[in-house]
């Protein structure tokens, strides 16, 4: 097992000698099992001091040391980005070892990085077509969305409108939230499109896609010198001056990096990492997480300063199921977006199984069926045996084939799993709702090919 983990593990007995080291280990390493089986630590990395050394502190501090990023060049030269996680082992109160965990990151840094590079380009370029004349206003930019393009007659949805066109005037930050595909994205790019920041950039980020490391480096900046391999590289907070930063999902931003944010917030200064100089930044952060915010709060997941400064206009977004009288006007806006200039109409059986269905995937789950099911389409009426079976199957009984029972049993269990999953909003909580062990739960979600709620660890 130890040997196919791609996590490279590493475990030194009570003296700081090697006695496991796996191939990914010494893979990253750059140095053969042989080489360091058997040997003190010290002896093979003669780099490492007794303070320097992870494996060495944590053996004699007893002190876990949890997702510590590190970036070194290996006995082959190569260097190489990864996240390492060093605990003690014990026995009973006695510590008699120390093993490291090391996920190798230096692809995703790569990438994170060329992005960070690209978006700056693009920013360069904009930048030069901005202040090359009058004349030269043909921006490069994507379209964003405007408030125009936010449809719905839900009093909820008006009075959302309402607040973007409100909140576009002013210079306030913003907490949005709403479930997954319920239009948080589509908020934010309104206020930025209508605010007086149109003509600048707009960035957004998602902070739980990235290690923590890395989306420090990201947000703030990096600055040569400050570490091993560092750049000079503008955070997104710079990139994003003058115009509007969106940090999605920011209740899963490690709360270091959430205070450090405030700090920025409320000085309007930042400082790349390892860089002693702070940088002027006029930007205007929205966030957005999937749960309440005050729940988030509570969960300890994100800093009551930082939601006090940024909740100063919260916007919700109400799942699409608390809203359906929104759903005929958003399928014609689909039918009109998608339809390719076809005059399309929807069966009064497709609708009212839209009516009924509950849409875990809300708007963009609803944008998804009507898309998909003009795929299929040969004549001008979609109807039901155009749309997912799931939007379908739990609300038509009457259309189910006679002796399928076990089909009936099986798209409820189906549905109670998913409602469980959306109102536990992890597996665990999910399998104690519904009364059954996890691994239970997990299995029939296989079957159901239902995945878990996106994770709120942090790496
Ligand atoms: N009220 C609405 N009117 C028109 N289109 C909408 C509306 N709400 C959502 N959409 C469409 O649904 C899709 C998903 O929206 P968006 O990306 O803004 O969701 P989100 O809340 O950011 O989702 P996630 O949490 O998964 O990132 C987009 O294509 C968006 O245009
Ligand atoms: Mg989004």
């Amino acid at each position: 097992m130890l040997e196919v983990a791609s996590e490279g593990i590493h475990v030194v007995n009570e003296q700081g000698v090697t006695v496991v080291y796996n191939k990914a280990a010494s893979e990253f390493d750059g140095l053969l099992p042989e080489e360091v089986l058997g040997k003190h630590i010290l002896d093979v990395f003669p780099s490492l001091t007794h303070d320097s050394s992870t494996l060495l502190r944590v053996l004699r501090n007893g002190v876990p040391e949890i997702a510590k990023q590190q970036t070194f060049t290996n006995y082959k030269g190569k260097k190489i980005t990864t996240i390492n996680s060093t605990y003690p082992i014990t026995d009973g109160d006695k510590i008699i070892g120390a093993c490291e965990i090391s996920t190798d990151i230096t692809r995703i840094k790569e990438m994170a990085e060329r992005i960070a590079d690209l978006r700056q380009e693009l920013r360069i370029k904009e930048c030069a077509e901005d202040t090359g004349g009058p004349r030269a206003s043909a921006k490069i930019s994507r379209k964003l969305f405007t408030v125009d393009d936010i449809v719905g007659q839900s009093a909820v949805m008006r009075e959302v409108r309402r607040q973007v066109v409100q909140v576009a005037r002013t210079q306030s930050n913003v907490l949005v939230w709403g479930e997954t595909g319920t239009g948080k994205e589509l908020v934010v790019q309104s206020i930025h499109s209508a605010s007086e920041r149109a003509g600048s950039a707009f960035v957004a980020q998602n902070c739980a896609a990235l290690p923590e490391g890395l989306l420090e480096g990201l947000v703030f900046g990096t600055s040569k010198g400050g570490f091993t391999g560092a750049q000079d590289r503008p955070g997104l907070l710079e990139l994003a001056s003058g115009g509007t930063l969106y940090l999605d999902e920011i209740d899963s931003m490690p709360l270091g990096l959430q205070a450090k944010l405030l700090r920025v917030i409320q000085e309007k200064r930042v400082r790349r990492l390892g860089d002693v100089r702070e940088r002027p930044v006029d930007v205007r952060i929205i966030g957005s997480t999937s749960v309440l915010p005050r729940q988030a709060v509570e969960q300890g997941l994100m800093r009551p300063d930082l939601y006090f400064r940024l909740a100063v206009v919260e916007i919700g977004l109400p799942p699409l199921r608390k809203r359906q009288e929104d759903i005929p006007l958003l399928c014609s806006h689909f039918l009109r977006k998608h339809g390719k200039g076809r005059n399309i109409s929807i069966s009064p059986e497709v609708m009212s199984a839209f009516l009924t269905y509950d849409w875990p995937g809300n708007v963009r789950e609803l944008e998804h069926a009507i898309e998909g099911s003009l795929a299929f389409l040969r004549g001008n009426t979609i109807e039901l045996v155009h749309i997912p079976p799931t939007v379908r199957g739990i609300t038509a009984t009457t259309t189910l084939s006679k002796g399928s029972i076990r089909n009936q049993l099986k798209s409820h269990e189906k549905a109670a799993i998913e409602e469980a999953l959306r109102q536990g909003g992890s597996v665990s909580q999910a399998a104690r709702i519904l009364g059954i062990p996890r691994q239970t739960l997990q299995y029939r979600m296989k079957i159901h090919g239902l995945k878990a709620p996106r994770s709120r660890s942090r790496g």
